[in-house]
């Protein structure tokens, strides 16, 4: 997988063709646009450390989204915001300690970056992350993907300068046409010599932004369908290798940067006692995923359908892109409770009294029974909007 995935991101040029292009330069994968399972490989990380929950059974997990680096580089202001999001890290990083980082996307405002160097931004938003030696993994967003800038390159470049990224590509028939590739899932082991994990991360690329190059044109801003497949034969085979994970103690936690389109509905039932946390972002069109274009509601459908239906013991699904908001709140269709993050970076659209932080989640077991709590804790160090994600919430 990881020998693939070079392949894959070695060939920069494959993405500037947005469509029926289906080879990627991959001689093996000539022929291949149907979902593969031998393309889901059990053991993706074997020559990074395991993962695992601390012996007293607990597991924190720290959110960075949308850093927006990279904005007005020929302006004072907008470097002086990146000088800002790096201390915001350095001080959440040192006083936190988590055993996982994850950036949520929009990692940079790549329509004012330039071709030559974009991805030098990179090496600035991960060098927090080597100094303390986190191991993490990213998510893109819809301003990860510009004329000057692609999810691939991204990816490409975090995986040259950051040796703990866990960060890894879809295969070819589940990118998104090359936009969306960073879809894959992350395994958590309770103790490190443990035969099979018990907890996943799970990552989707929801994609949107513009295509690279000079006849840039936008991109879809949900999670492809052929994900759904991906989700099925990588469960299908999780369950095969593992036990099912509703037999076998496995939970999972969903990371993906734009919410899935179904968030929207649930704004206008929030109860600011039971769904704490910031709500200033009125979520409307392109706001979730599939709604730029009002007839495209309901793109994500096979996305999300998959998630709910495949995915045993989910915790909550976890999404950034609308700055403006922090609380959390259960769908009821599909039960599931779904979170936003917290705005981190100085970059990106922000208003008065909003402020920087992160989202805390800290697992108190591994046992997928005991679900983990959540908070916002913002850069002074002050935190609130904590829920439980359980049986019990809402
Ligand atoms: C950087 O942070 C300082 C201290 O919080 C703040 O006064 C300043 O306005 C910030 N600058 C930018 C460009 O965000
Ligand atoms: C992309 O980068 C090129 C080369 O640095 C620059 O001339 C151009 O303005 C950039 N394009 C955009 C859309 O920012
Ligand atoms: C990238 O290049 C541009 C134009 O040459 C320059 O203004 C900018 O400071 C550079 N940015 C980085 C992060 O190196
Ligand atoms: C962009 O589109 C124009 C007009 O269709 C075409 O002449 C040009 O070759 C295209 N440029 C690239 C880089 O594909
Ligand atoms: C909001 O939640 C609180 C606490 O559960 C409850 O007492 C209150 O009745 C709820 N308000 C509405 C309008 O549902």
């Amino acid at each position: 997988m990881m020998a693939m995935l070079f392949a894959l991101l070695a060939a920069p040029a494959v993405f500037a063709i947005p469509v029926a292009q289906t080879n990627y330069g991959l001689a093996r994968n000539t022929a291949r646009q149907v979902p593969d399972a031998s393309d889901i490989d059990l053991d993706p990380y074997p020559n990074k450390p395991r993962l695992t929950f601390r012996p007293d059974g607990t597991f924190k997990i720290t959110v960075f989204s949308d850093l927006h680096y990279g904005e007005n580089p020929w302006d004072d202001w907008g470097p002086q915001q990146d000088v800002n999001s790096t201390r915001l890290m350095n001080t959440v990083l040192q006083d936190e300690k988590p055993d996982y980082v994850v950036l949520n996307g929009d990692l940079i405002t790549g329509e004012n970056t330039f071709r030559e160097n974009s991805t030098s931004l990179i090496d600035e938003i991960v060098a927090p992350l080597n100094k303390y030696e986190i191991p993490f993994s990213s998510t893109h967003g819809n301003h990860d993907n510009e004329p000057n800038i692609t999810h691939a390159e991204e990816i490409r470049r975090e995986l040259q300068v950051a040796p703990l990224s866990y960060t890894r590509a879809a295969p070819a028939w589940a990118n998104g046409e090359g936009y969306g590739p960073g879809t894959y899932w992350v395994p958590v082991y309770t103790r490190a010599r443990d035969r099979t994990p018990s907890l996943i991360l799970w990552f989707f690329d929801s994609r949107g932004g513009f295509s690279e190059g000079a006849n840039s044109t936008a991109l879809p801003d949900w999670v492809d369908a052929s994900v759904a497949d991906w989700i099925h034969l990588t469960v299908s085979k999780m369950d095969a290798a593992w036990g099912s994970a509703d037999k076998v103690a496995r939970g999972s936690l969903v990371f993906v940067h734009i919410p899935p389109h179904a968030v929207q509905a649930l704004q206008p039932g929030l109860n600011s006692t039971q769904d704490p946390g910031l709500n200033a972002d009125v979520l409307g069109e392109g706001s979730t995923q599939a709604t730029s274009d009002p007839t495209n509601n309901g793109k994500d459908q096979p996305f999300w359908d998959a998630v709910n239906a495949e995915i045993k013991n989910l915790h909550g699904v976890i999404s950034g892109h609308d700055h403006g908001n922090e609380w959390c709140k259960r769908e009821t269709t599909k039960n599931v409770i779904f979170c936003f993050d917290k705005h981190s970076g100085y970059g990106g659209y922000s208003s008065i009294g909003w402020g920087h932080g992160v989202r805390n989640v800290v697992f108190r077991s591994p046992n997928p029974s005991i679900g983990p709590e959540t908070w916002i804790r913002m850069e002074d160090g002050s935190t609130h909007a904590q829920i439980v994600m359980d049986d019990s919430y809402n």
